[in-house]
């Protein structure tokens, strides 16, 4: 069916239109997709991993970036995601880069894109988490709320900006990430240095801490372009604040197909190589969410067998669709 849906729609249209119509499906049919799961059409994701105090119905989320604003959230956990990351949502609305700025580099089964934080910007996206808490089908998502600075503000005021999103949106959010780390806003990765990370992690911590009274559980999301070093700096600021996680990793810049971060089968030994790492230096003090290149339960599996604790997929749902996803949670839970 995906099949069908790829190559007569998806494949045909621009990648970014593509996205668009893709997330439209998961919005306006989430009621399939939670009949066909009744039904168990779709195989439910059937373990349960225990992550940052929480109980997650299976090890495969969706990754940052697909559902950017909240919008097809209960469509896309019910086509078999164990749990979904909403964002990345800036503190207020930006329009991101000019068009054209998400391309698909088919021959690697890949995807490049320098979309640059377009969405609608933590007030809006506060409200439209409001109405999905509201509902049971809503309250039920495992939800990942992922925050990154807004363009026009200057690197010396990122916290402030981080803590704004945070006080907003930590109320509906099961875990909250710091985005630090995508290669299409000017300045952002440098503030993965610990100097520039620390007062940001701070402020987001006090924020959500303010606004919400149970613990929302906080993690980073690092680059798989961070030297070796940098990734045992970020574990230990990470272990030095009480943070709950690293998301390791996002797209990579160490690439010749133009502008824009690469995802996909190109950054998977990076990923692992760094979940490999943060596991080593980290112990069990912190959970890590392994994302980058998963195309098969193999994939999956040395993920996990590097350390990290869940994953998250992007690119390869784009590929492969919610069935292969519904089918790799029911494989990794046996
Ligand atoms: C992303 N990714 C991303 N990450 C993030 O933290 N915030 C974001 O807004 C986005 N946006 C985004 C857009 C597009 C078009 C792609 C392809 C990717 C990165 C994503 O969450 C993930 O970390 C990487 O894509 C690596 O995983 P996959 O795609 O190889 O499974």
């Amino acid at each position: 069916m995906y099949r069908l849906f790829y190559d007569h729609l998806l494949a045909r249209v621009d990648a970014e239109r593509a996205h668009t119509l893709g997330v439209a499906a998961f919005r306006r049919g989430a009621w399939a997709f939670r009949a066909a799961r009744a039904l168990h059409l779709t195989p439910r994701p059937s373990g349960s991993v225990r992550a940052m105090g929480m109980d997650v119905p299976g090890h495969l989320g969706l990754a940052a970036g697909m559902d950017k604003n909240a919008q097809a959230v209960t469509g896309l956990s019910a086509a078999g995601f164990a749990f979904v990351e909403i964002g990345t949502v800036t503190a207020r609305p930006q329009p991101g880069n000019e068009r054209p700025r998400s391309w698909r580099e088919r021959d690697v089964r890949a995807l490049r894109n320098q979309m640059g934080f377009n969405n609608d910007g933590a007030d809006a996206v506060a409200r439209r988490l409001a109405r999905l808490r509201s509902t049971r089908a809503g309250r039920k998502v495992v939800l990942g709320v992922n925050i990154g600075k807004t363009k026009v503000t200057p690197a010396e005021h990122a916290a402030t900006d981080y803590a704004y999103s945070a006080r907003l949106l930590s109320p509906y959010a099961d875990y909250l990430v710091v985005n630090v780390s995508s290669p299409n806003t000017p300045g952002l990765r440098d503030l993965q240095s610990t100097e520039a990370l620390r007062p940001i992690l701070t402020h987001v911590r006090a924020a959500a801490d303010a606004a919400v009274a149970r613990r929302v559980p906080l993690l980073v999301k690092i680059a798989p372009d961070l030297a070796d070093a940098d990734v045992d700096a970020v574990a230990d600021l990470a272990i030095e604040l009480g943070l709950d996680g690293i998301v390791a990793t996002n797209t990579t810049i160490a690439h010749d197909r133009g502008p824009g971060g690469l995802s996909g089968p190109p950054v998977r030994a990076r990923a692992v190589e760094v979940v490999s790492r943060l596991r080593a230096r980290a112990g069990d003090s912190l959970a890590i969410i392994g994302v980058g290149g998963i195309e098969s339960e193999a994939d999956a599996r040395a993920l996990l067998d590097a350390g990290a604790t869940l994953l998250q997929t992007y690119t390869g749902f784009v590929y492969q669709g919610p069935r292969w996803v519904a089918r790799l949670n029911a494989a990794l839970s046996r």
